[in-house]
């Protein structure tokens, strides 16, 4: 593959300007038997993509064919593109994940789903759409685990309502959590395999409790990692990706 495809493939702009790059001398490719990067100034050499490690003036990034990341998103912070109050998740990630060429008309990684403004947590990003839709769709029923601190003490009554399933304001069908352990005398944390709109909040409510915070710490097997802090991202592994799915 040409360097400029590759460049380009993974969000570093046009070919145009990802040619550019490489003849301004811009781009270094790691050589693993010298173990250092060099400049390479010919845009159109052929390259093996896969395993690829390069810089771009001084962003580092290995070649990655799709785009499959987590986010530790803080409070105050919107899951949309375009917020209408507080800052887009998608600020906190570097510009070749935002745009990165996609055959859809939006351009880089779209968020799995959305949390609230003031819900921080496991956040995925990807520029996969089969896999954006595994993980969405309420079909799959993948566990999530939100963490709640509560306004109210919790009651065994509340658990088992939340168990059971509670009806929401607008909608007719009870939702019931998959599982809830009380964690403190105002904390739970409760697993849901759906992802209706405010969804925690609105159980919480309907049992008569008020959130006052809301952490996602897991979705499926994959749990938040604890070195990962707030407003940082992370490429997923195998692993996690294995973790996502079993
Ligand atoms: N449920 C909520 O109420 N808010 C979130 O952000 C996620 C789940």
């Amino acid at each position: 593959m040409q360097l400029q495809d590759i460049l380009y493939s993974q969000g570093f702009g046009t070919r145009r300007v990802c040619a550019g790059l490489v003849q301004r001398g811009l781009v270094r490719l790691f050589d693993p038997k010298a173990d250092a990067f060099s400049i390479c100034a010919d845009s159109s050499v052929d390259v093996t993509p896969d395993g690829l490690r390069f810089q771009v003036q001084e962003e580092t990034w290995v070649y990655q064919p799709k785009a499959y990341v987590m986010l530790h998103k803080p409070s105050g912070t919107e899951c949309s593109q375009k917020p209408s109050t507080y800052p887009s998740v998608y600020t906190l990630l570097p510009v070749p994940l935002r745009q990165r060429p996609c055959k859809s008309a939006i351009q880089g990684v779209q968020a799995v789903g959305r949390l609230d403004q003031d819900t921080t947590g496991l956040l995925l990003l990807s520029d996969d759409g089969q896999f954006i839709h595994r993980m969405s769709s309420p079909k799959k029923h993948v566990p999530k685990v939100y963490e709640v601190a509560t306004k109210h003490p919790v009651s065994a009554v509340q658990i088992s309502r939340l168990l059971e399933g509670v009806v929401l304001d607008d909608d007719p069908v009870a939702v019931k959590a998959a599982a809830c352990v009380q964690t403190s005398d105002h904390g739970v944390s409760l697993t849901l395999t759906e992802g209706k709109y405010h969804q925690v909040k609105r159980m919480l409510a309907a049992v008569g409790n008020r959130v006052e915070t809301l952490h996602r710490s897991r979705i499926g097997n994959l749990a938040l990692p604890t070195d990962l802090a707030p407003g940082q991202w992370k490429w997923l592994d195998d692993n996690d990706l294995a973790a996502l799915t079993s």
